[in-house]
């Protein structure tokens, strides 16, 4: 529970400029430039997360489940999903989804997955390589971590100014830097595929 993570004082700004957000966070990313952007990254993630229908997935930093639900479309299950907002997880009505209310840095899970997603998640953590690691021990054999990050560009500069203005700072990753994260990880980056404006899926396996 989020309660047990963090007293009521000391809630992250991120996570509380989340919880806020989370009430018409699935119909606002679903209108507008927003789907537009939505409808390529998730093309992106289909083409690098290879099979995994009947298989168990995870997505870690769910939100109102736009990934995770697409998994369960796609077959994929168990679907588990894991945010630390808890007005997101309560956003992800889908009884196909196991919703899980946890930190995606130190969330430990019985289960094992094929693929685990991390979808606009990254940018927002104080540790990106313990949030991979995390991922890679939640990963059977054989499995794929796939992870979209906002690019450092001009269009991911400008998207960190919007978040700058809400209190926090977030992580841009040019393709090197997301490798030497990914490697400091245990994970190596197999595949990555640009999507315009400033978004990057990459896709990982632990060697
Ligand atoms: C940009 S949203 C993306 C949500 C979802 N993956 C999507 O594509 O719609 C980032 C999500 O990460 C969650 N988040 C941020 N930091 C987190 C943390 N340390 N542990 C768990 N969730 C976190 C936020 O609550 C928010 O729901």
């Amino acid at each position: 529970m989020i309660e047990a993570c963090y007293s009521q004082s000391e809630v992250p700004p991120v996570l509380a400029y989340f919880r806020k957000r989370a009430s018409n966070y699935g119909a606002a990313s679903a209108t507008g430039l927003w789907a537009w952007q939505r409808r390529r990254e998730a093309a992106a993630f289909a083409a690098l997360t290879g099979e995994f229908a009947g298989r168990p997935a995870l997505d870690l930093g769910c939100g109102a489940g736009f990934y995770a639900i697409r998994l369960a479309d796609a077959g994929a299950h168990p679907v588990v999903a894991v945010d630390a907002a808890p007005e997101m997880i309560a956003a992800l009505a889908d009884h196909r989804v196991q919703t899980v209310l946890g930190d995606v840095t130190t969330v430990a899970l019985e289960h094992r997955f094929r693929l685990v997603v991390l979808a606009g998640v990254l940018e927002f953590v104080a540790d990106p390589i313990a949030v991979l690691a995390n991922a890679r021990r939640h990963l059977e054999a054989g499995g794929r971590v796939v992870a979209l990050v906002p690019r450092d560009n001009c269009a991911g500069r400008l998207y960190r100014r919007f978040h700058r203005r809400h209190g926090f700072a977030i992580a841009l990753f040019d393709r090197p830097r997301f490798a030497f994260v990914a490697e400091r990880a245990g994970l190596t980056l197999v595949r990555s595929q640009a999507v315009f404006p400033f978004g990057e899926v990459h896709a990982m396996i632990a060697p």
